[in-house]
């Protein structure tokens, strides 16, 4: 059985998953690991190697993106036959595979440094994605279900997918709908778009959440909506900036602000939906990553506390299953959901019938409340790591802004830099982190520097990586 025994350099400067990939693509390479080989199990190999399994993880799944490796369904990893001019002498092996690594270690210009950590929001950690599972039912779709295949499917999204999706919403996020309420589409801009097409000219000005969404921001502005900012308080919107605007339309995000990441309480959902009672007003809650709340109860959808149609709910599978595969939902309320039918003849679906229907075969087997229960469990845990890191590594230099929930969280940075300076500190170390800037329409110049970390790709020796660099980047 083969073993994989090398020096794994500790001194923090190349990843270890990086060292391992490279160590056993040159082996491949050089055909010391023949191919037909099969790779040690993750486990065993993490185990001898004393490193995470992660770690492991990542390495394989660079070396299968690269075609150095392939998945064997109930096998293993097994190492492809390499083409002919991947034959190369042993000593030829070397020399590209140092200029390769050279290269790929080469800053891109003198002054932009290589990015070894990157917290990148708006990231799925694919690793722990059900690619086996996912595989068969899209071929499952294609062949028992090939009929679809030759039409564009339902504007609306097919009618048995709906219902999964609006079983789901009901059990998981208290949503109140039936399928027929439901309209799928390719993104939450895509759905934007044609929810401000049925709003029509009678809404033409929006009251956004002060710092909020920037896509959503984009899809109101191209429409020349007028876009009126309200300031956040602790716990979310400020209810009575939002009375004293006029505003009739409301986009939020109440069981995640996006970015600060608090969670409007009831109370304030109540007053809300009263707003919306005494001013025939109308709620977009947009609840993009609700899924992943870490401590507490779930906090159920604000739709569920509506009984006057007055929330227009959105969601999407972007962050609970992968961004690439573009569906997301909302769900309408009845006046609109008229006006809905009445265009539906114009329309075509945006979201691909393949994943609608791989989806829904994933939902009707079980596999989506699976990869949901697992995906929570792992990102809990990388949340707490990474929240411990930055107690140990950053200290009282920053606070943390949100509330155990999401994918990302905002550092309030208190040692006096500016956001651009850290941020320009922070790429000269190495590391990528994130302005918050771009989600306020009147920066708030007054209060300290937010920065944005997302989280869910990395892993927990990546992120370990990425906030010692940012406290040598800040000290
Ligand atoms: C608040 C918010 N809503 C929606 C989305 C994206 O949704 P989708 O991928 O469905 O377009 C994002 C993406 O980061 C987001 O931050």
């Amino acid at each position: 059985m083969l073993e994989i025994t090398f020096n794994l350099r500790e001194d923090g400067k190349v990843p270890y998953y990086v060292q391992l990939y490279r160590h056993i693509r040159q082996e491949i390479k050089s055909r010391h690991i023949p191919s037909g080989t099969r790779l040690p199990a993750i486990r065993r190999l993490s185990e001898h190697l004393r490193i995470s399994r992660n770690t492991v993880e990542t390495a394989y799944l660079q070396l299968i993106s690269e075609g150095y490796v392939e998945s064997r369904p109930r096998s293993g990893l097994y190492v492809v036959e390499l083409e002919e001019d991947f034959s190369l002498s042993e000593e030829q092996a070397k020399q590209t595979v140092k200029r390769k690594v050279a290269a790929d270690l080469k800053p891109k210009s003198p002054n932009i440094p290589e990015v070894r950590c990157d917290f990148r929001h708006g990231t799925n950690d694919l690793r722990h994605f059900p690619f086996s599972v996912w595989n068969r039912l899209t071929c499952q779709t294609m062949q028992e279900h090939s009929s679809l295949l030759s039409f564009y499917g339902d504007p609306q999204g097919e009618l048995s997918f709906r219902i999964q999706l609006a079983q789901y919403l009901r059990q998981s996020r208290g949503v109140h709908c039936s399928p027929e309420q439901i309209i799928v589409g390719a993104g939450t801009q895509q759905l934007l778009l044609l929810l401000c097409q049925l709003l029509g000219t009678e809404r033409q000005s929006v009251a956004v959440e002060e710092p909020g969404y920037n896509g959503a921001k984009a899809v109101f502005a191209q429409l020349k909506f007028q876009i009126t900012p309200i300031p956040l308080d602790e716990d979310g919107i400020n209810l009575e900036f939002l009375q004293r605007s006029g505003a009739k339309l409301v986009y939020i995000t109440p069981s995640h602000q996006f970015p600060f990441g608090m969670i409007l309480p009831i109370q304030k959902r109540l007053k809300l939906l009263q707003w919306a009672a005494e001013n025939k007003g109308l709620i977009i809650e947009d609840d993009y990553d609700s899924e992943f709340r870490y401590q507490g109860r779930p906090i159920p959808a604000l739709q569920g506390l509506d009984t006057r149609g007055s929330v227009i709910y959105m969601g999407t599978f972007s962050k609970s299953l992968s961004s690439a595969i573009r569906v997301s939902y909302m769900v309408l309320p009845e006046p609109l959901l008229e006006i809905f039918r009445e265009i539906k003849i114009l329309l075509e679906p945006t979201a691909s019938l393949i994943h609608t229907d791989t989806l829904e075969q994933f939902m009707v087997e079980g596999w989506w409340e699976k990869h949901l229960r697992r995906m929570k469990n792992i990102y809990q845990k990388k949340h707490a790591h990474l929240l411990s890191l930055i107690v140990h590594y950053l200290g009282a230099r920053v606070r943390v802004i949100g509330q155990y929930s999401g994918l990302h969280i905002v550092l309030e940075v208190l040692n006096g830099h500016s956001e651009s300076e850290l941020i320009r500190k922070a790429i000269e170390n190495g590391v990528k982190v994130y302005s918050t800037t771009p989600y306020w329409i009147n920066p708030d110049l007054e209060s300290p520097p937010r920065i944005l970390l997302g989280f869910a790709k990395l892993s927990e020796i990546e992120m370990e990586d990425g906030i010692r660099l940012l406290q040598e980047a800040w000290a």
